[in-house]
């Protein structure tokens, strides 16, 4: 594989540092009115709540009342950070492998049972590989994992009214997904000779944006808030794990865990008004979703993202 040439590597820290750290926080925070978080009366469902971001957003979330239901692998995790909140109603959790769409059946008849419907799901699970990791449903790890799945679950709750009418579905995205363009044979690559990590990563999480707008058309008739967001460069296990250079590189200005999820709670907490019909929102505003000339495709239409994902969904038999 060829390698990047270092004036590129340069050139990509000088760009996005300044604004993806924890300095573009801070510069754009001195703005921000911050009202307190009102979530009393609200259900939310975190994906990947016991840590990292998705943990820190559905702190605030319990700290603000809301119910909060946080979803992950580890059920000891899980207890753990339920049992560390001190919040008006106790975190609880269900557990599931988002890399096993089986598990998302099974998490979906879970929901079911408790009878709960959701103002706020927060789809934030993500993973980068560096080789395909075959599942044993035959589909390519990550792409499960960061879009499958959470089509999936966005597509059923909102079939099945779980989702509220005037419910928020925050899809954590990320800056990943500039530099690739959306091909939708492309978003599961099982062949190791064709596959690389950050460009599986980085369309799944267009998908993710894509498939927001997709929905906002679908439910225009109702309230329901429809977004993407993605949260800067932060300290976090996955992190560490999947670019130990990055970390190494930046440690002092990544943004921590709070910091990560911003933006996260600023969209359940505001519901702001989307001016685009396709955007990103990062540091509490709305961004355009191409940054690069050669990304846009317009023969590609989140109708089609939908259709190629819903090919891979088969129902479990009952
Ligand atoms: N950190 C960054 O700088 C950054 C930048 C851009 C975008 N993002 C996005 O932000 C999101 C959160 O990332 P993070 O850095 O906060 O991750 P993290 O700290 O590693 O947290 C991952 C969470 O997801 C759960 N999880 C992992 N694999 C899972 C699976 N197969 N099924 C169910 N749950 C699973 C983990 O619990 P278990 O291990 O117990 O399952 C944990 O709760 C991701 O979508 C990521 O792409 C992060």
């Amino acid at each position: 594989m060829a390698k990047t040439p270092l004036s590129k590597i340069i050139k990509f820290y000088i760009r996005f540092t300044p604004s993806y750290s924890a300095i573009g926080y801070h510069l754009r925070s001195i703005f921000w009115r911050n009202r307190p978080n009102d979530f009393a009366g609200q259900t939310w469902l975190v994906t990947g709540g016991s840590e990292g971001i998705g943990a820190a957003a559905a702190r605030q979330g319990a700290e603000g009342g809301a119910q909060v239901i946080c979803v992950a692998r580890d059920a000891a995790k899980l207890a753990a950070f339920a049992q560390s909140v001190r919040s008006p109603q106790p975190v609880t959790y269900l557990t599931a492998d988002f890399s096993r769409t089986a598990d998302v059946y099974a998490l979906l008849d879970r929901i079911r049972a408790c009878g709960v419907r959701l103002d706020v799901l927060i789809d934030n699970v993500g993973i980068q590989k560096h080789q395909p990791v075959i599942t044993d449903e035959g589909l390519e790890t990550s792409f499960v994992t960061n879009i499958l799945s959470h089509h999936l679950l966005v597509k059923t709750l909102l079939e099945e009214k779980i989702l509220k009418d005037d419910a928020a579905v925050i899809e954590v995205s990320s800056g990943g997904m500039y530099n690739h363009r959306m091909i939708p044979d492309d978003l599961n690559i099982t062949d190791a000779s064709r596959y690389l990590g950050p460009r599986a990563y980085g369309m799944a999480k267009r998908a993710q944006v894509m498939i927001m707008s997709y929905w906002r058309s679908q439910q225009a008739h109702l309230s329901q808030k429809f977004y993407a967001m993605h949260p800067g460069w932060v300290d976090t296990a996955s992190v560490n794990r999947s670019m130990p250079r990055f970390v190494a590189l930046l440690k002092s200005v990544l943004r921590n865990h709070e910091k990560g999820a911003d933006t996260i709670v600023y969209l359940a907490r505001e519901r702001p008004r989307q001016k685009r019909d396709e955007a990103i929102w990062f540091d509490r505003k709305e961004r355009g979703t191409h940054i690069y000339a050669h990304t846009p495709d317009p023969g590609v239409r989140p109708q089609d993202v939908v259709n190629k994902l819903d090919s891979f969904l088969t129902p479990p038999a009952h």
